[in-house]
């Protein structure tokens, strides 16, 4: 059984297996964000933890100040801005929750499609924007374009109806220099030899999407994650077939006009 398993016709099956045993959890949460937030939120904190360390480590080695050691004065008077961080699919907030503690000097916004997950993640909400959470889709994002430093996203993708339009928007809102960490359940989300054609929908050259398997034992191995760089030098409104950013909210104070080149 367990070689059965490694063939392909046997991972097939464990993958039909994992998407039914996905919409029966999920189907029977969606309606529940209270559900979803009390019983199965809990269960992926250290994935949370996980995702939260990579995005620490990323800003850290592009140099970004995520510390915490300057205070807004001394941002300004050194030119320094927020880093701004997307979570995109962002349920009950938890990831943004964590994140907003790991990195004081960031401002990060959660999106989500369903207003019962953003109601019950506005609690966990902080003054000034520095967290803060609004209903969107990942297709249509309600933020400028070239207007984010970090997209972070965790199980989310499986239930995107279009990944290319998913990634041509997030795209879309990642300054140049960006990234975008897309985590997700191995057995539910795309094949990594899908994602030649998810980038050519995305509008995006096929290196500039990458499928990574996480590293760091058994838990770690259960999720792969997308990468999506943007280039330093690719202007904004090239980046996306869709730019649609014109008019859409920054998140709040995150960059002042001039900042994002
Ligand atoms: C399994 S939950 C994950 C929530 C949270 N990221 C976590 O890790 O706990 C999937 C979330 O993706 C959201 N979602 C699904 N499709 C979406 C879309 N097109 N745009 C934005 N969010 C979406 C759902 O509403 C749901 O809250």
């Amino acid at each position: 059984m367990a070689l059965f398993a490694l063939t392909p016709p046997g991972r097939r099956a464990v993958r039909r297996l994992a998407l039914l045993f996905d919409s029966r959890v999920e189907g029977a949460a969606e309606p529940n964000a209270r559900g979803y937030a009390r019983f199965i939120a809990p269960v992926f904190r250290r994935l949370y933890e996980r995702v939260t360390a990579d995005v620490a480590s990323e800003l850290a080695g592009r140099g970004d100040n995520v510390g915490g050691s300057a205070s807004g004065d001394d941002r300004e008077a050194g030119g320094g801005r927020a880093l701004a961080i997307l979570d995109v699919g962002c349920g009950p907030g938890d990831l943004a929750a964590m994140l907003s503690e790991r990195l004081p000097e960031a401002r990060i916004a959660g999106v989500d499609l369903s207003p019962s997950m953003v109601e019950l993640a506005k609690r966990k909400a902080t003054g000034g924007g520095r967290l803060s959470f609004e209903v969107g889709d990942v297709a249509s994002l309600p933020f400028e374009t070239g207007s984010i430093d970090l997209v972070v996203s965790t199980l989310s993708l499986h239930h995107w109806p279009d990944a290319g339009a998913g990634f041509s928007e997030i795209a879309r809102v990642l300054r140049p220099g960006g990234i975008a960490l897309v985590y997700d359940l191995r057995l539910v989300t795309l094949e990594a030899d899908a994602l030649p054609d998810v980038a050519r929908q995305a509008g995006l050259p096929t290196s500039r999407l990458r499928h990574e398997r996480l590293r760091g034992g058994p838990l770690a191995s259960l999720f792969v994650r997308f990468r999506l760089d943007r280039a330093a030098d690719e202007p904004a409104a090239d980046v996306s077939p869709a730019a649609r950013g014109a008019g859409h909210a920054r998140i709040p104070a995150a960059v002042t006009p001039g900042e994002v080149a």
